[in-house]
């Protein structure tokens, strides 16, 4: 999308654009018949997402590091929809633990999974390391969904199978992807302290993200799999992931609004 369209909302080709909403979007649609896992489903982009699955009839899985704000989120979506069909479980992404138990935990209640959301993340963090010892932002952005995604693929497989519903797989990624280091993906010294930078580190991890998605489609298609792959750039929204770039962003968007006048 262009920066013309993102200030505008003038629809795609697709007949939508930035101004449109998630219920516009689904509008019409049945998922009484899907069920959704959706990573970092009680804030921000994730949390509209599963109140509107939901208002669509999806049995959605919210996968929530904080479970008592996922369960406030749960009750929220229950006051506007009292049929909303929603759970939650915990999930750490930047734990490999923790995502192995939330994968059992998910795989115990014996239900479909349709739809898989790597939606969680956090941005330009200082440098920290993950409980693994691994950077932050690539331990939870990428990492912890990659090691979810394979955890969770043969229910996915299975359920495309004996349904003959296509399964979907999306990752979000950003546009940030464009501004990494040097080399792309640091392979060999992706903890680095001393060259650490918060903003090509996001980069870094949300390149990944487009990596992992692109990659995984092919060898679905290749094996025949009924699920389809995607990476997205859900455009600028002022959420919680902004917590550590407030500045730059009113910045950003001071500067987009006054384009746009
Ligand atoms: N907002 C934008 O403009 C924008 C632009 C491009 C891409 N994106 C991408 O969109 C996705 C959603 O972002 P958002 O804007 O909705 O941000 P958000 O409101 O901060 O939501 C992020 C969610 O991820 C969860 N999370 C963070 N670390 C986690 C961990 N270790 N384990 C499990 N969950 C964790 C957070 O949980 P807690 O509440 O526990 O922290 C939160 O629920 C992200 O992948 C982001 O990179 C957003």
């Amino acid at each position: 999308m262009g920066i013309l369209r993102l200030i505008t909302g003038w629809p795609g080709p697709s007949g939508f654009g930035s101004a449109t909403t998630a219920e516009q979007v689904t509008a019409g649609i049945d998922a009484g018949d899907l069920t959704v896992v959706i990573t970092g489903g009680a804030s921000g982009i994730g949390l509209e997402t599963s109140r509107v699955l939901a208002l669509r009839g999806a049995h959605v899985i919210i996968a929530a590091r904080n479970v008592e704000a996922a369960n406030e989120a749960k009750q929220n979506i229950l006051k506007s929809n009292e049929n909303a069909k929603i759970d939650v479980l915990q999930l750490d992404l930047s734990s490999l633990k923790s995502v192995k138990d939330f994968a059992d935990n998910f795989i115990a209640l014996n239900l479909p999974l349709n739809i898989l959301i790597n939606n969680a993340g956090i941005m330009f963090c200082p440098y920290q390391l993950s409980q693994d010892e691994i950077e932050m932002q690539f331990a939870t952005n990428h990492l912890g969904h990659f090691y979810l995604t394979n955890l969770l693929l043969d229910k996915m497989k299975n359920t495309a199978s004996s349904t003959g519903i296509e399964g979907r797989i999306v990752n979000l990624s950003s546009v940030a992807h464009l501004h990494t280091y040097e080399e792309g993906i640091r392979f060999d010294s992706i903890n680095d302290k001393k060259s650490y930078s918060d903003k090509k580190a996001y980069g870094q991890s949300k390149l990944a993200n487009i990596l992992h998605a692109n990659e995984l489609s092919r060898r679905l298609e290749e094996e025949g799999v009924n699920i389809t792959v995607n990476s997205v750039h859900p455009g600028l929204i002022m959420t919680n992931l902004m917590k550590y770039s407030l500045n730059l962003m009113s910045t950003f968007i001071a500067s987009l609004q006054r384009r746009s006048t």
